[in-house]
């Protein structure tokens, strides 16, 4: 039990009830035209009882849903042949697909001149936009190109490109011909490269001659040559061009060329993550063009050429459904209101979140600044390992009620559980817990590449039968989902349980703190104790001494005295991936002194970072 967890959703939910309930304009839509292969559905009248009906009926409703809304080569012969507790996991045997088809081929036979992609790139007012017929083109070029070369069903290419059409054409391209693609971020560094490309055993790397980036060029290329020094699986290295900078060109290299634009109007989907993570993966690039929609490729960073990128992109390109991460959200914030309001917002309908618990100072400025009070704000919850979203505000009522910091609800097919510390489901609801999920859904991950003992370790066995998410989550009486953070990131003081989200909450809603982390570390009294790393908002001078009261007595107030921290750290910066989740492992090491210990720090997104809290350490302590 996370007793705080209670006490925090009570409160937002007071809030909430005053300012976000919009429970009397619930409409009730025709199910079919949401989703007509619902007509077939008993007792399916609404998005309400779709949702009971997909959980209860899931193999029926997957089955529908595949049969309707994906193009087979040969149609499936069993919906779905699952046995979580031994890691058995098999969806739509004897069926085949082409993912590459279902994203391009089907909308170039009804919508050929649709834009596909919008290419925002680094200098703004630059964008580019491609076709579902240009795209197609560019992937069936490059499939046959990769065909010719030797790439085959079943190996794994490496892509180490920013977003840019090309990366997209490259990743489908691979799934046309039957090739698995591992996408690398293009901001991790040689050694990290070569890591993955080794772990894939990948024979081919695509990349471009140059990235750029906030103003700068990124020597991708080069990147890519140091990194295949140690990769002798590589035997060929494909360079695409995005700068005129010619690079050095090595035996094995190849030349990619370039390709035809054109456009047309259409809804814009704005997911600014970058493609080398999952949220790109399924929401910029997968996503989108299965359902023949008009994605972003963003290119840059939100501060660049200044705070208001984002929104003027907003403006310029007419985005509808805008999806973040909200570490980015806390930086913009940390700029101040004018960086938005001076540009039109008028186009957006959605705002999404995802990667990390959004505290309710963030989720108010984005729901209130950026989306002026009128845009829902998606809180979403999933993982790498979902495939996609599985705890969402919205998936079966358009209509309903959002509660802050909230992810809220199920989608469909998703039948969340909650585990006691002995392993068991909990049964009342306003309880906290294990996240787990209790059946199978076909976008759920199946092995770990060369390593299915792992997979069954990590998350079949934990709670055998359920798919073990290692996040906690506390459920309201309503049925609501928070989650509260990563399991191991639950600390316990003098014998309290505390999610380190939680007190991460409290201390961001002081108006002078831009962000902050919060870790355990031994103490010989109270088992462990509490210590605050915090970021102060641009500008902000004032006394450390008497914010670090000021914090320390908030979350007294607000949480309990227990949770208040023993010790915190005023920081430039917090040490995060590329990401941009918080390596609180990296703070927990420097707290304990064992800077020995530090581990991986190749997804470091500036290293620099951890220099300074490790110097800024040594003085407090
Ligand atoms: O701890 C959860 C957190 O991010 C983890 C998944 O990270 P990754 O595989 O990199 O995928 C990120 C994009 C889906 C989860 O286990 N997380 C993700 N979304 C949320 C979240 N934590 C709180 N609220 C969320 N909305």
């Amino acid at each position: 039990m996370l007793p705080c967890a209670e006490r925090v959703v009570a409160s937002i939910s007071r809030r909430l009830f005053r300012s976000y309930l919009s429970v009397s304009s619930r409409r009730r839509c025709n199910i079919t035209a949401f989703m007509p292969e619902a007509a077939g559905f008993d007792g399916v009248s609404d998005r309400s009882t779709l949702q009971d009906f997909s959980v209860s009926n899931s193999e029926k409703f997957w089955a529908a849903a595949a049969r309707h809304r994906l193009s087979w080569i040969r149609t499936f012969d069993a919906v779905r042949d699952c046995d979580l507790s031994r890691g058995k996991i098999k969806w739509f045997e004897g069926g085949k697909l082409n993912v590459s088809v279902n994203c391009l081929d089907r909308h170039v036979h009804t919508c050929p001149d649709k834009v596909a992609l919008i290419w925002e790139r680094d200098e703004p007012g630059s964008e580019v936009k491609v076709t579902y017929r240009s795209l197609l083109d560019m992937t069936c070029r490059l499939g046959n190109l990769l065909r010719r070369r030797g790439v085959k069903r079943g190996d794994c290419v490496t892509i180490y490109m920013p977003p840019c059409p090309m990366a997209v054409a490259s990743m489908l391209a691979c799934a046309r011909i039957g090739a698995a693609h591992n996408v690398v971020f293009a901001g991790f560094s040689a050694e990290a490269l070569s890591e993955r490309i080794r772990d894939a055993q990948s024979s081919t790397v695509i990349t471009v001659n140059q990235g750029v980036r906030g103003g700068k060029l990124v020597e991708l290329k080069k990147t890519v040559d140091e990194a295949v020094q140690s990769c002798p699986t590589v035997q060929q290295v494909f360079v695409a061009t995005r700068t005129e900078n010619p690079v050095l060109m090595a035996a094995r290299d190849v030349a990619l060329d370039e390709y035809v634009f054109s456009y047309q109007d259409g809804d814009v989907f704005g997911c600014v993550a970058d493609i080398g993570w999952i949220t790109g993966h399924s929401y910029t690039v997968y996503g989108p063009l299965a359902n023949g929609g008009t994605t972003v490729l963003f290119e840059s960073t939100p501060i660049y050429p200044d705070p208001g990128r984002y929104w003027e992109m907003v403006q310029r390109l007419k985005i509808n459904q805008f999806y973040g991460a909200p570490t980015a959200i806390r930086l913009l914030l940390k700029y101040g209101d004018q960086w938005v309001r001076k540009y039109d917002r008028s186009t957006l309908k959605t705002l999404g979140s995802v990667g990390e618990p959004i505290n309710t100072e963030a989720w108010e400025w984005y729901h209130t600044v950026v989306g002026d009070g009128r845009c829902p704000v998606v809180d979403t919850w999933w993982q790498t390992e979902t495939g996609g979203i599985c705890i969402s505000p919205k998936p079966s009522d358009p209509d309903a009620e959002i509660i802050p910091g909230m992810a809220m609800r199920p989608f469909f097919g998703i039948k969340p559980v909650l585990m006691d510390t002995e392993g068991n489901v909990q049964s009342s609801s306003d309880t906290s817990g294990a996240l787990c999920i209790a059946q199978p859904w076909p976008g759920m991950a199946r092995t770990i590449h060369n390593n299915h003992q792992r997979f069954i370790e990590t998350y079949c066995q934990p709670h055998p039968g359920y798919f073990f998410t290692g996040d906690g989550a506390y459920c309201s009486k309503e049925g609501y989902y928070q989650i509260t953070g990563r399991l191991d990131d639950v600390i316990n003081v003098s014998g309290h349980r505390i999610g380190t989200a939680e007190i991460e909450d409290v201390v961001n809603q002081c108006p002078v703190v831009a962000e902050s982390a919060v870790i355990g570390y031994a103490h010989d009294i109270k088992g462990e104790g509490v210590f605050a790393f915090a970021v102060l908002k641009q500008g902000v001078d004032t006394q450390y001494g008497d914010v670090s009261q000021q914090l320390k007595d908030t979350v007294s107030k607000k949480i309990a005295k227990y949770a208040s921290p023993d010790h915190i750290q005023f920081v430039k910066r917090l040490p995060k991936t590329r990401s941009g989740k918080i390596m609180r492992r990296v703070l927990r090491k420097i707290v304990e002194g064992d800077l020995e210990g530090l581990g991986d720090l190749s997804t470091l997104d500036d290293p620099t970072a951890v220099q300074e809290i490790i110097q800024g350490n040594s003085e407090l302590c």
